[in-house]
């Protein structure tokens, strides 16, 4: 299959630089790195990197921006428009921003163009509609007090995010974070650093004064460790693998700074006897190829129950084979290439770990062509849960079968790993999705589904996957304090 790239139509691509206190400025080092386009291996473009002195420029106009700003002083409404504006021209600049986040990422342009960037948009009016409805409470103490209950912005927040959903990420980051008042240093991944960079001039076009938010690209152990360190930064959200969350705890520790950690997942669906086979097929080429299986919450345990086993392998292998991979600009396109040359290492890594573990590889194995980061969807079958593949998360298009038994028996196998992220149930017996969405150790639960967010649902980990909660109304509590006040009336 040729992988051939479409021209671009919408999309403007340029030097990236940083962006700080409404600046856009080269590296204090003078420094830049490469964006590579994982479909051609070819180099995008070059960004400035940040490392420490960047980080800590950024730091301070988030400070300025924070303790003297106008932010500050806007009355929520005002703050409201202006996040729910960012949204707007998200929307405006779908196009152009869905084929930067390809161009970056080799995701196809219909997941970037229909997904991606239309809920990238929402999260920012979705958040721009709660700025009016922070409220504080009164708590009835006793004595002759009046005490209340205020909800403050956190102050100076560092966000770092990862190269799969790109603007997405940096929305579910950002614009919680704007509606709860505080001010942002957001460092987006190296692999995936343009959309992120659009994103701030559209941030200044929508009116976000200078400082509110800025935007770092750099790599992890210097800007991001860097931006964790510093003791002007009073919270860090973080989404990205668990060993990084583990320093970002370690490093957070120092300065006694929260932290919100989203990290890995191997996430268990689990297809019953009872269920609606084919649609259970579907949910499960979906669980795992979307986003080229690129995604935290990916269904990568897929448990067959045994009686169904035959019939159920023979779809999904069908299926599998028959998904077209290639050009991610073909609006066609269900499934693109894997993020960089070093990940597609990995994954083809795990593929060979899988037939030496013994597994039975059903569909790929092996790459698409020689240009470009492909890796066709694998399916590993007759998978034990202590396999390797089984318990460390892959994070591409390799899903491994495991047999059960009955509902004890697939109820144990799918809590038997570090991670909690999310976990489906595909059966019609209604107190069976029940009782296994609340035996099932995990922070999302799909029932007869699979991938379906919102911004109104709370998303987030068990166990090592993480904690803190994002999206919904839950989001607030990671970017809010509460004051009590006391007030004497005797
Ligand atoms: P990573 O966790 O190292 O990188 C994510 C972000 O953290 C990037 O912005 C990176 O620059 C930053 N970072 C890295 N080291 C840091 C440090 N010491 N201090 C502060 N920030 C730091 O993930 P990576 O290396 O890109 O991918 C490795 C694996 O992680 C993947 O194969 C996948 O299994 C997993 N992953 C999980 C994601 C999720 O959504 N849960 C997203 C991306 C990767
Ligand atoms: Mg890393």
């Amino acid at each position: 299959m040729a992988v051939e790239q479409k021209k671009i139509k919408h999309a403007v691509v340029k030097p990236g630089k940083l962006f700080i206190g409404g600046e856009w400025r080269d590296a204090v080092s003078g420094k830049t790195f490469e964006t590579v386009n994982p479909a051609t291996g070819d180099v995008i473009t070059h960004v400035a990197e940040a490392d420490a002195p960047d980080i800590d420029l950024a730091v301070q106009a988030a400070r300025k921006a924070f303790e003297e700003g106008p932010w500050g002083r806007l009355t929520a409404h005002d703050r409201g428009r202006i996040v729910w504006r960012i949204g707007d021209l998200i929307e405006e600049h779908a196009d152009e921003l869905a084929e930067l986040e390809v161009l970056d990422t080799g995701k196809p342009i219909r997941e970037a163009r229909y997904i991606d960037i239309p809920m990238a948009a929402n999260c920012f009016r979705y958040y721009g509609g709660w700025t009016t409805k922070i409220e504080g409470e009164t708590i009835p103490v006793a004595g002759p007090f009046f005490n209340y209950t205020v909800r403050e912005p956190m102050g100076v927040v560092g966000q770092i995010i990862p190269w799969n959903f790109p603007l997405l990420m940096a929305a579910w980051k950002v614009a919680p974070a704007l509606a709860c008042g505080n001010t942002v240093v957001l460092k987006p991944a190296e692999q995936t650093p343009l959309s992120a960079l659009r994103l701030g001039e559209l941030c200044q076009e929508a009116g976000v004064p200078d400082g509110v938010v800025n935007i770092v690209p750099g790599f992890g152990p210097t800007a991001g460790a860097a931006l964790v360190k510093h003791p002007e930064v009073n919270k860090i959200a973080f989404t990205g693998e668990v060993a990084t969350g583990q320093e970002i705890m370690r490093n957070a520790a120092e300065t006694l700074k929260p932290i919100s950690l989203e990290l890995g997942g191997k996430s268990p669906n689990i297809v019953f006897a009872d269920a609606d086979l084919d649609a259970a097929v579907k949910g499960a080429i979906m669980g795992i190829y979307f986003n080229q299986g690129e995604c935290c919450a990916a269904g990568s345990r897929l448990f067959v129950q045994d009686n169904i086993h035959d019939e159920f392998m023979e779809k999904l292998v069908q299926r599998a084979r028959t998904l077209r991979q290639g050009d991610p600009f073909d609006p066609e396109t269900q499934i693109g290439a894997l993020i960089s040359e070093e990940h597609m290492n990995k994954v083809m890594g795990y593929i060979e770990l899988g037939r030496r573990e013994g597994a039975k590889l059903v569909a790929g194995g092996q790459r698409l062509g020689e240009k470009g980061y492909f890796v066709r969807p694998t399916v590993f079958d007759e998978v034990d849960n202590a396999m390797r593949i089984a318990q460390e998360e892959i994070f591409g298009p390799v899903v491994a079968v495991i047999p059960f038994k009955d509902v004890d028996d697939v109820v144990q196998k799918s809590n038997a790993v570090i991670y909690g992220l999310a976990a489906a149930v595909w059966t019609r017996d209604i107190k069976k999705a029940h009782t296994l969405a609340r035996q099932l150790k995990a922070g999302t639960v799909w029932i007869n589904t699979y991938n379906v967010l919102d911004t109104t649902s709370p998303f987030g980990g068990y166990k090592m996957s993480g904690f803190g909660r994002e999206l919904g109304r839950y989001a607030l509590d990671l970017y809010t304090q509460v004051k009590s006040v006391w007030v004497d009336l005797s």
